[in-house]
């Protein structure tokens, strides 16, 4: 009788854990991955079904904000400082990690991408996802400045691409001149009060031997002469010049249609722009387009500011082993191999640069390594973001008003960005 009850029991209890356990084996596990809107969503929607087959217990549900880096860091760090744990894996702008590491928002990752993985990384991108010795990101991509320039117009008026800004201005100023098409412009680039904005500026200001900062010294250098001659150079003679004055409403996309429509001569974007720029269907000047490095001012070593984006695990998230896996499968070499061909992205991985297809289809990639591993950071510190904000405030003022006081206003952002680094070193911990 006794066996017979302990026997049931242990009948009943099998059958329970049989059924639970073949519901919970055919119910995945969802995981939340936030990101921003891409130039490509269907490339990356694809990866995500490919994740999904190879990883039938995981369901990638995805969150998408809007483009801007800006725009996008708000709502993540809205998510972040909540401990919301609604979101599991989500995307980081190269700049991020500092300040969320710093804020112990993300996952530690150090016992899970293992020295010898990193390795295999470019190390730019791995030193911007490090913050104090600990490893916080995964690179998915590496983006750097370039320069893109419309091939046809230059052969048919003579010009090598230019060296200078001043080069660029007066081929341009020749090239609208033998066209006589009140359509086109010189230059498009990202003059938007948004993080694009810095970049550029940056540009500018590297192109012109200038900093912002001085990281050796944690001292704000913008209202140096090599800064402030550079604003003004952006303030007198691109907007509204050689840009339409729009430019000042131009994030990454905008910009980019006005020279793929046939509308800028030069065009300053990350190496994305390339496949659509040559992409007949998206483009009016496909196969009429060249690539190389930005102009510089005379005497001065042009400069690319450093872009591109990471994944990071949120602290909070209750599926760290199944976003741990989705992160491996978006860096793969596989995976980054897919983004560089289907959506031109550069990878961050250096055996990816090796890939025959790559090579051959993407050579340009090959040919900007070298610029890729010199890509200047903006400055990776806890308090980047505030940071940037000076900065968007001040570039966006001075080059938007005709007759802004440059020196003065550079000389408050700069008081301003000053008291940010002293917060920047104490807050570190
Ligand atoms: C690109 C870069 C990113 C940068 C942003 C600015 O997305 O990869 O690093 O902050 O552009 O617009």
């Amino acid at each position: 009788m006794r066996t017979s009850i302990k026997s049931r029991i242990i009948l009943i209890l099998g059958l329970f854990y049989f059924m639970t356990g073949v519901v919970f084996a055919g119910e995945p596990t969802d995981i939340v991955f936030l990101t921003w809107k891409t130039s490509q969503p269907k490339v990356w929607a694809n990866l995500i079904e490919e994740f999904q087959r190879e990883n039938p217990g995981i369901r990638v549900k995805l969150q998408v904000a809007p483009h801007s880096s800006t725009q996008y860091h708000a709502i993540v760090t809205q998510r972040l400082k909540n401990k919301d744990a609604s979101v599991d894996v989500f995307f980081m702008d190269v700049i991020w990690p500092p300040e969320f590491a710093n804020a112990g928002w993300l996952l530690d990752l150090t016992p899970r991408f293992k020295e010898q993985q990193r390795a295999k990384f470019l190390p730019g991108p791995i030193a911007a996802n490090t913050y104090r010795g600990k490893i916080y990101g995964v690179p998915c991509y590496l983006a750097a400045g370039l320069f893109y320039y419309r091939s046809d117009l230059l052969r048919k008026y003579g010009f090598e691409p230019p060296r200078t800004w001043d080069e660029m201005l007066s081929q341009g100023y020749e090239i609208l001149k033998g066209e006589n098409d009140p359509a086109l412009s010189i230059y498009s680039a990202q003059f938007k009060q948004y993080e694009g904005l810095v970049c550029d500026m940056m540009e500018f200001i590297w192109s012109n031997g200038g900093t912002v900062i001085d990281p050796k010294a944690n001292r704000s250098t913008l209202a140096e002469p090599p800064a402030v001659d550079a604003v003004s150079f952006v303030r007198d003679r691109i907007i509204g010049k050689a840009s339409p004055r729009g430019a000042l409403n131009y994030e990454e996309p905008e910009s980019l249609e006005l020279f793929i429509q046939g509308k800028a001569v030069f065009h300053r974007n990350w190496p994305y722009a390339w496949s659509i720029a040559n992409n007949p269907k998206r483009s009016r000047i496909a196969g009429k387009t060249g690539v190389g490095t930005l102009p510089a001012f005379p005497g001065h070593a042009p400069a690319s500011a450093l872009g591109g984006w990471q994944f990071g695990i949120n602290r909070w998230s209750r599926h760290y082993d199944e976003a741990w896996r989705f992160v491996q499968f978006m860096t793969s070499h596989q995976s980054q191999r897919t983004l560089a061909l289907k959506a031109g992205l550069a990878p961050t991985r250096r055996s990816v640069y090796q890939d025959l297809e790559v090579r051959k289809k993407m050579p340009h990639l090959k040919a900007f390594l070298p610029a890729f591993e010199k890509a200047r950071p903006r400055p990776l510190s806890p308090v980047y973001q505030m940071i940037s904000q000076e900065l968007q405030r001040f570039f966006s003022r001075a080059i938007a008003g005709r007759k802004s006081n440059i020196p003065a206003l550079a000389g408050v952002a700069s008081k301003k960005i000053q008291k940010l680094l002293e917060l920047g070193a104490m807050v570190q911990r």
